[in-house]
């Protein structure tokens, strides 16, 4: 027999929040939310289940994904943190991106990721929602989809992998991985050496472990506030991992019930830490453009000029290199753990940080600081060092501009090898593209000396779509051979966070735009890069640039390619008429918050 109130109306539509979210499908709420019900309860979920916080947890395993295989055993330690704590836990897919199964690159897919992670959250009835990633493009893009999304957000990575081993020498991904190939090419390295080191880079699931591009996002993401401190270096395969996603499903509960959204937490100030961090760890260049694109994701942040690509070069100026860690050190990210990871960092930067930022759990960074103490005893301060012993005294990432790049370009100087090189006067060699690079810089007849500067055009956002990390321009074999290990290279494309040399990287405008400098410089044109003064310069007439200009205005080669970029189809189509410039994020415009102005 049936009590009478299981007949009641209200009876059916006993939910939580999450789940009355965007009831408007059929204009009667009411019956949407009846028909929700009636098909998540297809799962076997309980009233009682679905009368509680819904907190999403996004799932980006893929077997294509080594740096996401730890994904299936952290949604289940988030569940359970969600569950402990009085939520429901609801994982969902998006697409999983790695760096090397991602053609023509990684990074022509971090906006479709985002848009995927934006429109997902939007879509599900969730009241917070945990992204599960790690891998390079895939934090930025997870941040970028959540601000725009604006529920709360609890990023939560995968942790860096260990270590391997070769003849005695730790070794890892990816600084390594180049290192090693590069002694390979000059003949340093014999077949079987290399073979074995192939064996041994990346020995675990995990992201890179030097500070790389996702270890760099990593730190970053904790210094926003959007992610418990130990959350940015517990290694992958570590059970403390496993503890960090219990804890960040006890968080999202808490940020659920608080409706604490990216929105309203981030401020210029949390970014200001962000960057004092990025410029502390000598993160990875790709940050910059990341952040850029993250920033441009906030309505009160977008073309409000408090963070430009001038901000870093500004803090920069004050916040030394305190990380031994690679490329620009010599350690790996468990080590960088083991020293005390970003609680270690934080308190040593203390005095240079905006202590008022809040955070997701709800208190500032001042707050969370005093509340967790940091007594450097008994842990190594050789790997973060203090503030009266760094590593570089400052300015890791530089910002140079000069006519060759009016809108700036990026050089880790931090990672040089050759530090003179860091204020260099030189004749360019030029490639065209990736191809032309790839048929003659071996050629034992190229004109090229250690004292010419490699240019590399038509690798930036528009003009290789994804503007690929091919900014690392190999050195000519000749050289490589005759003992060169560094030379000064100039593009408008990225490289690895895990890369090091003498590398000027982003030009703006790239070289494909009309009005491009870069795209005009000619073998022997003299170029100018000092790092000091912050200067790129062409040193020739502006009348003779202006000339090749209007020339190459005129040039059928340069209309054609605008058709076949206007004319191209599907995302690549949508890709090459929407990126920006890498200054602004090398997001689609029609996705930051100004929208797509002027188009
Ligand atoms: Fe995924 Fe390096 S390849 S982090
Ligand atoms: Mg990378």
């Amino acid at each position: 027999a049936f009590a009478e109130e299981d007949y009641a109306i209200e009876k059916p539509l006993v939910a939580s929040t999450g789940l009355r979210q965007g009831l408007t499908s059929y204009g009667d709420a009411h019956f949407s939310l009846f028909l929700r019900k009636v098909f998540i309860k297809a799962l076997g979920y309980s009233e009682d289940a679905l009368s509680r916080p819904i907190i999403g947890i996004i799932n980006t395993y893929s077997s294509f994904n080594p740096c996401h295989a730890n994904v299936p055993q952290l949604i289940e330690a988030a569940k359970r943190g969600v569950q402990l704590n009085g939520g429901l836990a609801i994982d969902f897919p998006t697409i999983s991106i790695h760096e090397s199964f991602s053609y023509p690159t990684s990074m022509f897919l971090r906006n479709l990721m985002s848009m995927d992670t934006e429109e997902m959250i939007k879509a599900q009835p969730v009241d917070a929602c945990i992204m599960i990633g790690g891998c390079d493009k895939t934090v930025p893009a997870q941040i970028m989809g959540g601000i725009s999304a604006n529920k709360p957000i609890l990023p939560l990575v995968t942790g860096p992998m260990m270590p391997g081993s070769h003849k005695g020498k730790r070794i890892g991904a990816c600084t390594d991985c180049r290192n090693n190939w590069a002694s390979f090419r000059a003949g340093n390295l014999d077949v079987e050496d290399i073979a074995s080191l192939n064996e041994e880079l990346a020995p675990t699931a995990g992201t890179c472990g030097v500070m790389g591009t996702a270890s760099t996002m990593a730190c970053i993401t904790a210094a926003l506030g959007l992610m418990p401190l130990r959350g940015a270096s517990a290694p992958a395969v570590s059970s403390a991992r496993l503890r960090i996603a219990e804890e960040t499903g006890a968080n999202a509960v808490a940020a659920a019930g608080a409706n604490r959204s990216p929105q309203s937490i981030l401020t210029k100030e949390s970014f200001y830490n962000a960057i004092i961090v990025l410029q502390a760890i000598g993160g990875s260049t790709n940050a910059v453009v990341h952040l850029m694109a993250i920033v441009n994701r906030h309505p009160k942040l977008c073309g409000s000029g408090d963070i430009t690509l001038q901000t870093f070069d500004d803090i920069g100026r004050k916040v030394p290199l305190l990380i031994d860690l690679k490329p620009s050190g010599d350690n790996y990210m468990t080590d960088f753990h083991n020293a005390g990871g970003m609680l270690a960092l934080l308190h040593t930067l203390r005095p240079l940080l905006h202590l008022s930022a809040m955070t997701l759990s709800g208190i500032t960074l001042g707050e969370v600081l005093d509340q967790t103490p940091f007594r450097p005893f008994p842990y190594s301060q050789e790997i973060i060092r203090p503030l009266s012993n760094p590593l570089y005294p400052a300015s890791s990432l530089v910002v140079l501009r000069g006519n060759l790049a009016p809108g700036g370009a990026i050089i880790k100087a931090s990672a040089s090898k050759d530090r003179r090189l860091l204020c260099h006067t030189g004749p360019a060699v030029v490639f065209k593209n990736s191809a032309d690079l790839a048929l003659r810089i071996d050629d034992p007849d190229l004109n090229v000396t250690k004292d010419s500067v490699l240019v590399l055009q038509a690798i930036g956002p528009i003009g290789n779509p994804g503007m690929p990390e091919a900014g690392m321009i190999p050195l000519p074999r000749k050289l490589a051979a005759a003992g060169v290990t560094d030379m000064l290279r100039v593009s408008d494309g990225r490289m690895s966070g895990t890369a090091g040399g003498t590398i000027v990287l982003h030009v703006s405008p790239e070289a494909i735009v009309p009005t491009s400098v870069l795209g005009i410089v000619r073998d022997g044109d003299i170029i100018t890069c000092d790092a000091e003064t912050r200067v790129l310069n062409l040193d020739v007439d502006q009348r003779e640039i202006d000339e090749r200009l209007a020339e190459r205005a005129l040039s059928s080669e340069q209309a054609r390619r605008t058709d076949d970029i206007q004319a191209k189809r599907g995302y690549a189509g949508l890709y090459q008429r929407s990126v920006n410039q890498a200054q602004e994020g090398a997001d689609f415009d029609f996705l930051t918050a100004a929208g797509p102005k002027g188009r």
